[in-house]
């Protein structure tokens, strides 16, 4: 491909923290290298409808700090048709525009590798606070998420301890687990329920009575929103299985997905952004960035949207490992 002199920019599926931090490091990153920057709204929706407009380094001044997304996000499962992506590469066209920065999690990276194959020069970059996206060990987003839950089930623990209560808690993450895996590492979870490890409700009861009889004064159960049983379904089989325990049920729902941005999130932002528009610039394109250990990789898009990213189970031993 010819140098690009004109890059679009998108931010698509759930809204992730740091998701500004790194739409202004593109924006910034781009003009610095003499290309012209296109902020797009409202994810692959606004792109198909040709919702775009050119972004100088003074738009994207004051949103570092700001959770969510000023370029906004849509949920379009529209996109998966041929079509609808054709219309889209229309757009992008007649704006003048050769290359595309797309920002999300592995939705976003589906919608990237469509485009690509299709002829068009796509980078991706990960933000989701699920952390399922294959390529990276990290998206943007997570830290932050995982800090707004540990606070939550820090206070929920206050509580819980008052009252002798358990407490049920669910973190998102959709069918991965690994947010709820590592906010129970976190907040020194009794018992931590993934979709990828089985766990008996026997087991699970187990786990609280333990905790009293060993003596502390709550016992904390991190439940991921994908695991097997429910929140709620898990605190009527618990009820039922064991009438003594005093259980409470607290959905931690979308607050984990707001919020100002940690130092971690922001600095992977500004590292990802910079070497996608980089890479764009030298010509590379068809790959995600993502972080390999401490080094920003690059994995080819079709790879990273055919494969999800799985926790490391390692971490479930520690988990029960530490509950004690
Ligand atoms: O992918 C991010 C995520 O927050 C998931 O954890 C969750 O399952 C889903 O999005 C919720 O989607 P929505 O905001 O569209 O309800």
């Amino acid at each position: 491909m010819a140098t690009p002199r004109s890059i679009a920019i998108l931010t698509a599926g759930g809204d992730a923290p740091g998701m500004n931090a790194a739409v202004r490091a593109v924006v910034r990153s781009a003009l610095a290298l003499g290309l012209r920057a296109v902020g797009v709204k409202r994810a692959y929706e606004g792109l198909v409808r040709g919702v775009m407009a050119e972004l100088g380094a003074r738009d994207v001044g004051g949103i570092l700090q700001r959770g969510g997304t000023v370029l906004q996000t849509a949920r379009f499962p529209e996109f998966a048709q041929l079509s609808v992506q054709r219309e889209a590469l229309r757009q992008l066209n007649a704006q003048g525009v050769d290359a595309l920065v797309a920002i999300g999690g592995d939705g976003t990276m589906r919608g990237a590798a469509a485009l690509e194959s299709l002829g068009f020069p796509v980078v991706g970059i990960p933000a989701s606070i699920d952390n399922d996206v294959f390529g990276t060990d990290i998206s943007i987003g997570v830290d932050t998420a995982l800090n707004t839950i540990c606070e939550a089930i820090d206070k929920l623990r206050d509580t819980a301890s008052s009252h002798q209560r358990a407490f049920i808690v669910e973190t998102m993450g959709r069918s991965c687990g690994h947010l709820a895996l590592m906010s129970g590492i976190i907040s020194g979870a009794e018992m931590t329920l993934i979709p990828e490890q089985e766990v008996a409700l026997e087991e699970v009861a187990a786990a609280v009575r333990g905790a009293y009889e060993r003596g502390k004064t709550h016992a904390i159960i991190v439940v991921a929103e994908g695991a097997k049983l429910h929140a709620n379904a898990l605190r009527e089989k618990l009820a039922a299985l064991q009438p003594g325990f005093d259980l409470r049920v607290t959905i931690l729902g979308h607050v984990q997905r707001g919020g100002s941005p940690s130092a971690w999130d922001r600095l992977i932002a500004a590292r990802f952004s910079t070497i996608a528009v980089e890479r764009l610039q030298r010509g590379e394109h068809g790959v995600m960035v993502g972080l390999r250990a401490t080094e920003v990789i690059g994995t080819p898009l079709a790879e990273v949207s055919a494969r999800k990213r799985e926790p490391d189970l390692e971490y479930y031993r520690m988990a029960r490992m530490l509950a004690k």
